[in-house]
């Protein structure tokens, strides 16, 4: 990738980071997973994105990275509990112990709990974000897209193609799509050519998740590989293989890249940030 996306990736990631490190509750037990669960490493993608929407939009970046914050806390709320025994069942994140391993599975539900209402108090000050943060959660969104995830490991046919891609965009999809449209919500612009960007990056970024499932390491990518198929997940590498995901995926960021025409030059890092989903290894 190139040297002036990934400083940009790495600058977006510092400045989030410091603002959890300052704000993030602190001094009990379930603050400390908290944190553990938030500040241990991440690609923090969702971060980057909300903070290059806002520049695009010319919002300013103290108003944007609460917005950055938030989404991080909720993401990281849902992989606490996607690793859950009772969910994926997973014993590393981040290259790190999971938070139910670390502690205990009461303390990750509470800590998942918590991270979910922290990422609304730092959308506080931003109210326009609120309501689409909340559906892009909740049940029309990631819940429903992992409840559908779930399903699908005991269904007796395999999803097809536009269930999968139904799916996905809800699982990962809706939570991405709301880091990219930050920006223009913030700004009350039109979100039309970021939301069409985020829809094919999501489903991008999730086809490289399941092709890494399959082809990565666990020292790599920080978390156990070949769960998926383990598991019976239905995912594009499931249903085309891996040749047919990746020729999906690798389209999918022609759609993202094309969907950010009309701002020009600005949208570099945001054309970039397509192409990095689908070459990231972890
Ligand atoms: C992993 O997300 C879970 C999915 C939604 C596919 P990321 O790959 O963004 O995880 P981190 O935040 O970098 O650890
Ligand atoms: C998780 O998808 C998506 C959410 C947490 C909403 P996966 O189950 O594929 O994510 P990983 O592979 O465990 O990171
Ligand atoms: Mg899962
Ligand atoms: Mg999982
Ligand atoms: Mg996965």
């Amino acid at each position: 990738m190139p040297e002036a996306f990934l400083q940009a990736l790495r600058r977006d990631a510092e400045a989030v980071e410091a603002y959890l490190a300052d704000t993030l509750p602190a001094g009990n037990t379930i603050a400390g997973a908290m944190q553990y669960a938030v500040l241990n490493g991440g690609k923090r993608l969702r971060a980057f994105l909300v903070l290059e929407s806002a520049a695009l939009h010319g919002v300013a970046r103290e108003v944007a990275i609460p917005a950055a914050a938030a989404i991080e806390c909720l993401h990281a709320y849902s992989l606490v509990h996607d690793d859950l025994p009772c969910m994926d069942d997973d014993d590393l994140r981040r290259g790190k112990p999971t938070v139910h391993v670390k502690w205990d599975e009461a303390t990750a539900v509470l800590v998942g709990d918590a991270l979910q209402t922290q990422a609304f108090a730092y959308l506080a000050a931003t109210p326009v974000l609120v309501g689409p943060l909340a559906l892009a959660a909740g049940v029309d969104g990631m819940v429903g897209g992992q409840a559908l995830d779930i399903a699908a490991e005991t269904a007796d046919a395999p999803l097809t193609l536009a269930e999968i891609t139904a799916l996905q965009a809800k699982k990962t999809g809706a939570l991405i799509r709301w880091a990219a449209e930050a920006g223009a919500l913030l700004a009350d612009a039109d979100p039309a050519p970021m939301r069409a960007y985020a829809e094919a990056l999501g489903l991008a970024f999730q086809i490289q998740d399941d092709v890494l499932d399959v082809e990565g390491d666990a020292e790599t990518t920080g978390k156990r590989v070949g769960k998926d198929a383990e598991a019976g997940k239905a995912t594009f590498v499931s249903l085309l293989g891996l040749d047919g995901a990746k020729a999906r995926a690798a389209e999918l960021v022609t759609i993202a890249t094309e969907a950010l025409a009309p701002f020009g030059e600005k949208a570099e890092n945001l054309r970039q940030a397509a192409q990095y989903t689908i070459t990231r290894a972890t």
